[in-house]
């Protein structure tokens, strides 16, 4: 059985963040029903590749979900939406600031329909402070939790980082927060209101630039391959120090195309072994024996030499034969891997974290994986749903509506939009 089978989640989500969060509790069992606006989530039509075909923007965040579009503008929209709620464990939203409450439904309003629903929001800022008001896409995030003054170069702009840490980090954390609730509504018999706000997620996941950040104030960064000093206020952007203990750096590697690097961290247990197995290479077979690199304080203080010798010692090799050198010494070390490395590796595959579905409109396509894995009910990965698709279903099994009853809401508008207004 799934993990969170019998779970109902009405999911008004949109975009990537909050879709992030109720694929991973869909995989993991729950029954998902996105609740979409008569034209559909935006993303379905945003950076089609396909013509006519849900994008992939979309086919790849709503999976195993069911789709219904409502018009919430409409009052027979927002009986449908009652209903649901009243038949839902959580329900979920990542619209603009206000957006709900303009729909006539605070979470006060909410707990008064369902005193059991858990319901969770993402915002860009919260529903507080003086940011509240504002919306917010992944890289005004990344921008405003720390993440893009920490990244790249000191003489370098600031740069955001590929990983979609202010979106879909921003959903796991409302994942974590949902579940939590959900366990405490079971034992209480009270939901209660999940707030995510993206730059909190953002500043969560740059924990360890806030570290250093205090640590500033006592002295020099010494790990750091730029220069710290004490009292230097803000943390600088350090290119690929490894940002731990240990050094830790990029290595360009044969033929030095653009991503033939490794990354390798020069763990204090393996500078011995390192030392001695690259020394004679790089001209200096007493490497090990080098008062300038004895110690781990050393290697920091003469931080930029340990490069130089390992990127030296790595001209000769590609960036797998260099792996292969270094994982029998058990250097801690891995390859960066472009996006076509990854949807061809064999160990990516095995762990079906890269997964070929089907799709009506756009035939075969290829989804990331869960990465999460329960032992006992993997996840089974089905496509997205098409818009609507699931309308009728849900409001005939979920809610018990008849045909006629349908048949009425529809003609009064209930899941399309309303006509234009004549100009
Ligand atoms: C992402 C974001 C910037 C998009 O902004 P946007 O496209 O202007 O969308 P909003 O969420 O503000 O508004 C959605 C609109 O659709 C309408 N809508 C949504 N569902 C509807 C439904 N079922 N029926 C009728 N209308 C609906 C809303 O009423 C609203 O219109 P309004 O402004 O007239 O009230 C904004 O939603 C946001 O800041 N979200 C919170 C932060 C976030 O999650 N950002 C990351 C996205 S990956």
């Amino acid at each position: 059985m799934e993990a969170l089978k019998g779970v109902r989640i009405l999911d008004m989500t949109h975009v990537q963040a909050g879709p992030t969060c109720s694929q991973l509790l869909a995989w993991m069992g729950a029954d998902v029903i996105k609740f979409e606006p008569p034209q559909g989530d935006a993303t379905r039509g945003q950076l089609r590749d396909v013509p006519g075909a849900d994008s992939l923007y979309f086919t790849m965040l709503n999976c195993n979900k069911r789709s219904i579009t409502v018009n919430m503008k409409s009052a027979e929209g927002k009986t449908v939406f009652v209903d649901l709620l009243k038949k839902c464990d959580i329900v979920m939203e990542n619209f603009g600031p206000g957006v709900l409450d303009r729909f006539g439904f605070t979470w006060e309003k909410i707990r008064e329909i369902n005193p059991k629903i858990v319901m969770g929001s993402i915002k860009g800022f919260g529903s507080s402070g003086p940011y509240a008001e504002f919306k917010a896409y992944e890289n005004v995030a990344q921008a405003m939790g720390g993440a893009m003054s920490t990244t790249g170069v000191p003489d370098g702009p600031p740069f955001v980082t590929g990983a979609q840490i202010g979106d879909s980090g921003t959903g796991l954390h409302l994942a974590i927060g949902l579940l939590g609730a959900l366990h405490q509504a079971n034992r209480t018999g009270k939901g209660q209101y999940v707030e995510v706000a993206m730059m909190d997620g953002v500043m969560n996941l740059c924990r360890v630039k806030f570290r250093d950040h205090q640590r500033l104030q006592h002295g020099e960064l010494a790990e750091y391959s730029v220069p710290t000093y004490q009292g230097m206020g803000e943390v600088p952007r350090a290119g690929n120090d490894s940002g731990g203990g240990q050094l830790g750096n990029a290595i360009h590697c044969k033929p030095h195309g653009a991503n033939d690097w490794l990354y390798i961290v020069v763990q204090e247990a393996v500078w011995t072994k390192l030392a001695e197995r690259i020394g004679a290479e790089v001209g200096v077979p007493d490497l090990a024996a080098d008062p300038r690199l004895a110690k781990i304080a050393d290697r920091r203080k003469n931080q930029q030499l340990v490069w130089t010798l390992i990127n030296k010692f790595a001209e000769k090799y590609t960036k797998r034969e260099l792996m292969e050198i270094l994982n029998p010494l058990d250097v801690p070390c891995g390859p960066i891997m472009s996006t076509e490395d990854l949807a061809n590796d064999e160990h990516v595959r095995g762990r079906d974290m890269w997964l070929e579905l089907d799709h009506p409109q756009r035939g075969k396509w290829w989804n990331v994986g869960m990465p999460i894995k329960l032992s006992e009910s993997p996840a089974k990965i089905e496509r997205s749903p098409l818009l609507g698709e699931h309308t009728d279903e849900v409001l005939k099994d979920v809610l018990g509506y008849n045909e006629e009853k349908v048949a009425a809401l529809r003609t009064a508008g209930a899941f399309s939009a309303p006509p234009k207004k004549a100009a």
